[in-house]
């Protein structure tokens, strides 16, 4: 639309958040909250996006730019934050002087779909304002649209504004407005700060518009997506809210999920048919699944690309790391960065791995430390292996070929390479490299003495009973 543009106010302080953190940067659903509206805002394709930044400004101009590289965003600053009136009037320098309708959005409000959007901008059209409201069964902190006998919106009086009689009304402001813009510049400049918080409340605005010949426009709608952020609980059923969306979608599109309200789907997590998730299991950042791949509950992958097929037991930790088709991990297998497990390999129980590779068909599948390594196919690492990457000052890799056995409880000293189709004895600790087709035994010869067990007990009897004396 290119006679669109939006504006988001995204400046404020957050001082309900409290905290140090600037609120519009708080995650929710793993994404930052500030970039919830801006999306929305951009699928309304509007020739420009006007982002009114302040407190904490940098932060979110550069969350921003990264998220949506290639969309028309511009950044109004607003040096000192005066109210929601002042902080649009921050942004009308950098709205086009071709836009005929400028929508206005606050940046903490994450629910916002283009739905209503679209339609507030057809009842819009010709009026100076255009705006949504809902009837709510609590009001809370919102502002209160006051309408006069023949119904039309007259004046918004904010919450602590509001007498105690005027509090009772139930239809509250989201927020959302559509302007005419030519209009806004001649009205905006006659915005005060006789109110409760010493602002410019852009709500004024609407008692502006309501003296019109025009006046003022307004769409009812549901309140849930329209809820604002202001404070952590409200942070905590937005996001609860955006992830039921998330479920919902990959719900109809083929994924089972068991227990869905148990299970975290953030925002970049991709799907595909057939994926099986547990009750439990948290699937973060940009984690994929491909098809058929089951997830078992309690599993927590952030930032993973599961193969096809690939079946995660319960309690499965992963970060930053690939899973290949059909590969077996779990239960209880710690992934930690770089772990690039291949093809139908196995990690079973207690085993950790970091910045390794296992070829396709390796296994390591019982409690075992797999730190900087290479394991080739079809290799066996024995329970209770680890890999001694780590000497004090430097971290090494433990090379092992095809078809390699490492017999359980050995220990690999890196740096050290094991060659194809080698065998290292159970109990052995390698500090040599193992050449291709050779056993390795590193660990104190066997000693058998026949009788002696007798006589070892009937030793240890006597030294038992002097103590006793
Ligand atoms: C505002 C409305 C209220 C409405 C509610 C809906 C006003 C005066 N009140 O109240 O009627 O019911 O939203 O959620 O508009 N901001 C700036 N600069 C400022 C102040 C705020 O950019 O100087 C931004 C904030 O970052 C935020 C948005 O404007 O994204 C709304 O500000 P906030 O302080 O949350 O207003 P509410 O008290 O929620
Ligand atoms: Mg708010």
């Amino acid at each position: 639309m290119n006679d669109l543009t939006v504006a988001i106010l995204a400046a404020g302080k957050g001082t309900r958040m409290k905290s140090a953190t600037p609120k519009l940067l708080f995650e929710a659903a793993g994404r930052p909250l500030g970039t919830w509206p801006v999306a929305t805002a951009l699928a309304l394709r509007p020739a420009r996006v006007v982002v009114v930044v302040g407190h904490g400004r940098d932060g979110l101009q550069e969350v921003l730019r990264a998220r949506f590289p290639r969309a028309p965003l511009v950044f109004a600053g607003q040096k000192e934050q005066l109210g929601t009136g002042h902080a649009l009037r921050c942004a009308l320098p950098f709205v086009p002087r071709s836009a005929r309708r400028l929508l206005v959005l606050c940046g903490d409000a994450p629910l916002v779909t283009p739905d209503p959007l679209r339609r507030l901008l057809a009842v819009g059209r010709r009026r100076p304002v255009a705006m949504l409201t809902s009837v709510v069964g609590d009001p809370a902190m919102y502002g209160r649209v006051l309408r006069d006998e023949r119904g039309r919106v007259v004046r918004i009086v904010e919450h602590r504004d509001a007498t105690p009689q005027l509090r009772l009304v139930r239809e509250v402001n989201p927020a959302v407005y559509v302007f005419d813009p030519a209009w806004l510049r001649s009205a905006i400049g006659r915005l005060r700060r006789g109110n409760a918080q010493g602002e410019f409340y852009l709500t004024d605005v609407v008692e502006l518009a309501a003296g019109t010949s025009r006046g003022v426009a307004d769409l009812r709608v549901p309140f849930d997506d329209l809820r604002g952020v202001n404070n952590r609980a409200e942070l905590a059923e937005a996001e609860e809210a955006l992830l039921d969306r998330i479920r919902r979608t990959w719900l109809v599109a083929g994924v089972t999920i068991r227990a869905p309200h148990t299970v975290r789907l953030e925002a970049d997590v991709r799907l595909a048919r057939d994926v099986e998730i547990g009750p439990g299991a948290q699937l973060l950042g940009r984690t994929t699944v491909a098809a058929g791949a089951s997830i078992g509950a309690g599993c927590i992958l952030r930032d993973v690309a599961v193969g096809k097929n690939a079946v995660l037991l319960p309690y499965v930790v992963a970060t930053e790391s690939s899973i290949g088709p059909g590969a077996r991990i779990g239960p209880f297998a710690h992934l930690r960065p770089k772990s690039s497990i291949g093809r139908e390999a196995h990690v079973g129980n207690f085993v950790e791995t970091k910045n390794t590779v296992m070829h396709p068909g390796a296994k390591a599948n019982h409690l075992a430390y797999v730190g900087d390594g290479d394991i080739g196919r079809r290799t066996n690492v024995g329970a209770g292996t680890i890999f001694c990457n780590y000497d004090g000052f430097g971290k090494w890799r433990t090379v092992l070929g095809e078809d390699v056995f490492v017999g359980s409880d050995s220990q690999l000293v890196a740096p050290v390479t094991v060659g194809d189709g080698a065998y290292v004895a159970s109990g052995s600790t390698i500090v040599e490299d193992v050449p291709a087709g050779a056993l390795a035994v590193a660990r104190a010869r066997q000693v058998v003495k026949p009788g002696y067990a007798g006589k070892l007990r009937a030793k240890l009897a006597a030294r038992k009973a002097r103590q006793r004396k």
